[in-house]
């Protein structure tokens, strides 16, 4: 059957109903006006409907704009749960609200599915500081040692290393490396290679190798500003991600990837709380905690915010071939691997 791409216009009542459904959302609360939630209304009526009618699904990392995460995203997510949501789903095709190197993760745990990204363009840079050569090199010159990958990174990397992390397993997952190896490849991100390094306590250089990538939203945000916050905001928690500076983790009250940030801020009761990150998360606690205070310190991050309600609806009424991700069969099943081992030292709670 063919596959249905266009649903026509809503009337004014559907546009309506719409745009009082993305207001109840959120998004009037995050200070969208009325014009603004129409525009986004008739795009999100047409989304819902092409997704529902081709067996789409899409998966939203928490970066995304509010109108993507509160009005067309089926599960919202950092990496690991997308990763992990994406290759239970049942969809067709997954429209993925995101970066490259997700997209292309989903692919490779769902090859039956069609995964596009609206974005195409949509890179990182952590991802693009690395390459295949890079990793062989840095494996000849530390023979022997395990190499643990970010998950942001391209599939020829992965399909290099041992085992894929994420910011919401990587202590953990390096903990169990740690069990059976005394050195440790860490890359692309210099930042939490040296969060990782104090926190497992190994010397960098020596017990852990790592490589000098870094984010563009995190790596300088300024470390001083945080005494004059605290003197601003008394009472007020911060929380900063980990691909942030030591000089800022070790500053803040909690470092974590931002699922663990979200749920640091529910299961704790505070004055105010300033989330250290790409500006999409203040946006989601601000509507998943209407009753706390956030303090604004945030950064915008280009690749995430080149998603948007435009181009999601481009790739579900005609997909352009550089929407399509495509992956080799053959670096697909050596990406596979790491990306495997992940979950399961992820889930593995035996002691390390
Ligand atoms: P997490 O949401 O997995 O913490 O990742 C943050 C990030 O920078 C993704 O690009
Ligand atoms: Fe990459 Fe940083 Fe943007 Fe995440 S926030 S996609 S790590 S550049």
């Amino acid at each position: 059957m063919a596959l249905k791409t266009s649903v026509g216009e809503p009337t004014p009542a559907e546009l309506e109903t719409e745009a009082a459904r993305l207001a109840d959302k959120g998004l009037s609360g995050l200070g969208y006006r009325d014009e603004e939630l129409e525009r986004a209304a008739r795009l999100t009526w047409k989304i819902n409907r092409l997704k529902k009618a081709q067996r789409a699904v899409i998966p939203a990392h928490v970066y995304q704009r509010p109108e993507i995460l509160l009005g067309v995203a089926d599960f919202i997510g950092d990496s690991y749960k997308l990763a992990k949501l994406g290759a239970a789903s049942d969809a067709e095709r997954i429209i993925f609200c995101g970066v490259r190197f997700m997209a292309e993760t989903a692919k490779i745990l769902s090859p039956d599915k069609e995964v596009l990204l609206p974005a195409p363009e949509a890179g990182c840079s952590l991802s693009e500081s690395i390459t295949a050569a890079d990793v062989r090199a840095l494996k000849k010159k530390h023979p022997g040692a395990p190499v643990a990958v970010y998950i942001n990174t391209t599939v020829a990397v992965k399909a290099e290393c041992d085992v894929v992390v994420t910011s919401a397993n990587a202590p953990k997952i390096m903990r169990k490396l740690y069990a059976e190896h005394e050195k440790v490849i860490f890359a692309p991100d210099a930042m939490m290679g040296r969060n990782l390094a104090k926190e497992l306590g190994k010397t960098i250089g020596k017990d852990l190798i790592i490589w000098e990538g870094t984010c563009i939203v995190h790596d300088n945000f300024d470390a001083a500003s945080v005494e004059f916050y605290r003197k601003m905001y008394p009472g007020v928690k911060i929380l900063a991600h980990f691909e942030c500076t030591p000089a800022l983790t070790s500053v803040v009250d909690y470092i974590g990837g931002t699922g663990d940030m979200m749920k640091w801020v529910d299961d704790h009761k505070a004055s105010s709380y300033m989330l250290i990150t790409e500006c999409g998360l203040g946006d989601l606690a601000r509507t998943e905690f209407p009753d706390k205070v956030f303090v604004p310190m945030c950064r915008l991050c280009p690749h995430m915010k080149a998603v948007t309600l435009e181009r999601v609806l481009s790739a579900l009424e005609r997909p352009t071939a550089s929407q399509r991700i495509e992956v080799p069969e053959a670096v697909a099943a050596r990406a596979l691997r790491p990306i495997a081992r992940m979950f399961e030292l992820s889930e593995d709670n035996s002691p390390s």
